[in-house]
C-alpha cells in the first residue's frame, strides 16, 4: 500500500510503515473523491449563470486607482470576486456576493449626459466608471494584473515549448497557454448575461446559454462565442399542476414552421441587439443559414457572437465533447495540439469556406483515440447504453441519449503516452482511407462512405448528416500533405532531440515546436527553407519514409 515513489525500507520502524500506509489510504480516499467531483456541463453552467447574474461589467479610466474603486462598490454589499483586463481599454468584471448588491448599483448609476447626441435609454450592466476627484499617482493605480483575453502569439510559443525538456511536457504547456481561463470563462458567461437581459425584454423566461467551444472544454482564449437562445422556460408544460376537467392554455399566434418562428425571433432579437444592445458592433443577421443566427462583436469584451436559437442538438454535442474531454486528460491536450498545429499551417481558418473546422478536427482525435488498443475513450453507442432513464433525450427525431454519471464510465487501462499519441495520429490520417471510409464516432468503427464527399464525418446526432460536407478536395489533400510531413518530422532524430533547455540561451524549435513551424508541402511554402533542398526531394524521401513504415507496421501485425 506504499504510495507511488514511497517503497518501504526493510529497515523502516514499524509506526513509519504505519504513517506510510495511513498516507497511502487517505491519498487513494481523496483521488476517488476527486474523481467523482467532475461536474457535468450541466452543473457548471448552473453555476457560471448564477455567478452571471451577480456580476457587473464596468469600463474604468486608465488611471483607475483600486482600492477606491473597490470601496465605492462596496458600500452596494460584499464583493466575493473582481478581476481587470484590457480590450479597448481596461475593464472590470465585479462579482458581488448577492443580486442585490447589482440592483443596488444601478439605482445608484447615472444616465450619461451629452449634449450634441441623443442617448438609447436602455440601461443594462454594462457601465463607465467616471473619476471625478483628482487624477492619482501611477503608484496607487490598478494593483491587481490585467488578466491577458488571448493566446501568445504562434512565434512566441514555438520558443516557449522549444525549452521545454519533452514532447508531453511541449503538449501540456501549449494546452495551458491555450485553454480558456477562469476569468475568460466567467466573461463568456457574463456576456450571455447581459445579451439575456436584451432578450427579456420580449421572452422574460428566455435565457441565453454558450455553448460550443466556450465551453466544451475545447476552446482557445478568443475563440467566438457561441450562444443560443433557450425558449424552453417558455414552452415547457407547467408541471404538478391539479388535473381539472378546465384549463387555460395562451393564444399564441402560429407560424408556418419552427423554422420561420426562429427566423422571426432571431430578427427581432437581432434588430434589438443593433439598435440597443450597448457594446454590441457589426449586427448580421443571417437567418437563412441552414441554421439560422445573428453575428455581431461584442466591443467591452472582444467577443466575436453567434447567436441562435432552438439548437438543442448543438447543446447535445457540446455537452457530449465536454464528457469526452473530462474522461481522460490526454483528449482536451490532443485535441489543443493538433487544433493548434491545423491553425499554424493554415488547415483551419477563421473564415467559413472550404476548409476545414476545428468541431471536424476535435471529431477526428475523438475517433483515433477510440481507434487506439486499447481505446482510451469509448463510443457513443456505448455511453447510450450506459444512460438511465434521465438521460433519455430525442431532439426533432435525433436520439440524444447517452450517459451523464461519469462514474457509470470504465475505461480501460491505456497507458499511451501525449507524445506516442500526436505521432500516431499523424500516422493515422497520414494513411486513411479518406476516399471509401466515414469517420463514425457513435460507432468508433470507419464505416463506407454513405454519399459522395471528399472527407465524411457522421454527425454524432444528426447522423444523417456529414460534419465536414464543406471540406473540397484540396483541403483534405493539404491536410493529408501535413500529416504526413509533421509524420516524417516525428521520424528524425534532429526533430526528436530536446535542445536549449530551460537554463539555455539557444531554443532551436524541436519536438512539437518543430511541426509548428511554416511547411513544405501545404500551400504556406517557406522560400528560406525551401532553397536548401528541392521539395521534391523532400517529398520524395517523405513517402519513402512512410513507406517503410508502413511495411515495418504490416510486419508486426
Ligand atoms: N456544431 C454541430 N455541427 C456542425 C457544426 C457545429 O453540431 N456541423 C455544433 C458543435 O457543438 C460545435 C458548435 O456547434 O461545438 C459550435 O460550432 P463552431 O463555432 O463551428 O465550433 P466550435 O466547437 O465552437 O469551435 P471554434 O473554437 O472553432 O469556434
Ligand atoms: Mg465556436
Amino acid at each position: 500500500v506504499a504510495a507511488p515513489g514511497e517503497t518501504l525500507r526493510k529497515d523502516e520502524s514499524g509506526i513509519t510503515c504505519i504513517k506510510k500506509c495511513i498516507h497511502s489510504i487517505v491519498e487513494y480516499f481523496l483521488l476517488a473523491v476527486e474523481k467523482d467531483r467532475r461536474k457535468s456541463l450541466y452543473a457548471v453552467q448552473t453555476e457560471r449563470q448564477e455567478q452571471a447574474r451577480r456580476s457587473v461589467l464596468i469600463s474604468c479610466p486608465a488611471r483607475t486607482n483600486e482600492k477606491k474603486f473597490l470601496k465605492y462598490l462596496s458600500r452596494h454589499g460584499d464583493i466575493k470576486n473582481y478581476f481587470f483586463y484590457e480590450s479597448y481599454g481596461v475593464y472590470a468584471v465585479v462579482e458581488f456576493a448577492n443580486q442585490e448588491s447589482v440592483a443596488s448599483l444601478l439605482e445608484g448609476t447615472d444616465v450619461p449626459s451629452i449634449s450634441h447626441e441623443s442617448m438609447v435609454p436602455f440601461k443594462s450592466r454594462l457601465l463607465s466608471l467616471k473619476n471625478l476627484g483628482s487624477v492619482d499617482s501611477p503608484k496607487q493605480q490598478l494593483g491587481k494584473q490585467c488578466q491577458s483575453q488571448t493566446t501568445p502569439p504562434i512565434n512566441e510559443l514555438i520558443q516557449r515549448l522549444s525549452k521545454e525538456e519533452s514532447i508531453d511536457q511541449q503538449v501540456t504547456s501549449l494546452t495551458e497557454a491555450y485553454q480558456l481561463t477562469e476569468e475568460n470563462s466567467r466573461l463568456r458567461f457574463l456576456v450571455c448575461s447581459l445579451l439575456s437581459d436584451i432578450a427579456a425584454a420580449y421572452f422574460p423566461e428566455s435565457i441565453i446559454k454558450p455553448f460550443g467551444s466556450s465551453v466544451n472544454g475545447f476552446g482557445k482564449l478568443g475563440c467566438d462565442l457561441d450562444m443560443f437562445l433557450d425558449l424552453d422556460g417558455i414552452t415547457g408544460k407547467r408541471a404538478n399542476m391539479p388535473q381539472s376537467d378546465l384549463s387555460l392554455e395562451y393564444q399564441m399566434k402560429r407560424a408556418n414552421s419552427e423554422r420561420a418562428v426562429t427566423q422571426s425571433i432571431l430578427s427581432v432579437i437581432g434588430e434589438c441587439v443593433d439598435q440597443f444592445g450597448p457594446g454590441c458592433v457589426g449586427v448580421q443577421k443571417i437567418l437563412n443559414a441552414r441554421c439560422p443566427l445573428v453575428r455581431f462583436a461584442h466591443q467591452p469584451s472582444g467577443f466575436q457572437c453567434d447567436l441562435t436559437a432552438n439548437n438543442r442538438v448543438a447543446m447535445k454535442s457540446t455537452e457530449l465533447l465536454y464528457l469526452y474531454g473530462e474522461l481522460d486528460p490526454r483528449v482536451r491536450c490532443l485535441v489543443f495540439t493538433v487544433r493548434c498545429w491545423a491553425r499554424a499551417h493554415g488547415i483551419t481558418s477563421s473564415i467559413p469556406g472550404a476548409w476545414i473546422t476545428n468541431f471536424s478536427l476535435t471529431i477526428m482525435v475523438l475517433f483515433f483515440l477510440q481507434k487506439r488498443s486499447p481505446p482510451i475513450i469509448p463510443t457513443l453507442n456505448h455511453l447510450r447504453d450506459l444512460a438511465g432513464p434521465a438521460d433519455q433525450s430525442v431532439i426533432e427525431g435525433n436520439d440524444c441519449t447517452f450517459v451523464s454519471d461519469f462514474s457509470k464510465i470504465q475505461l480501460q487501462n491505456n497507458t499511451e503516452t501525449l507524445e506516442q499519441l500526436l505521432r500516431e495520429f499523424f500516422d493515422f490520417y497520414a494513411t486513411f482511407a479518406f476516399s471509401k471510409m466515414s469517420i463514425n464516432i457513435r460507432k468508433g468503427k470507419e464505416q463506407n462512405k454513405p454519399e459522395v464527399a471528399m472527407l465524411h464525418i457522421q454527425n454524432p446526432f444528426e447522423t444523417s448528416l456529414n460534419v465536414s460536407k464543406n471540406v473540397n478536395a484540396s483541403q483534405l489533400e493539404r491536410f493529408v500533405a501535413l500529416c504526413q510531413e509533421s509524420s516524417w518530422l516525428f521520424q528524425q532524430s534532429e526533430t526528436n532531440t530536446p535542445r536549449g533547455g530551460k537554463g539555455g540561451n539557444t531554443s532551436t524549435p524541436w519536438g512539437l515546436a518543430a511541426i509548428l513551424l511554416p511547411s513544405q508541402v501545404s500551400g504556406v511554402k517557406s522560400r528560406k527553407r525551401r532553397k536548401r533542398e528541392p521539395a521534391s526531394e523532400r517529398i520524395k524521401s517523405l513517402l519513402e519514409s512512410l513507406k517503410s513504415n508502413s511495411q515495418q507496421k504490416q510486419k508486426k501485425t
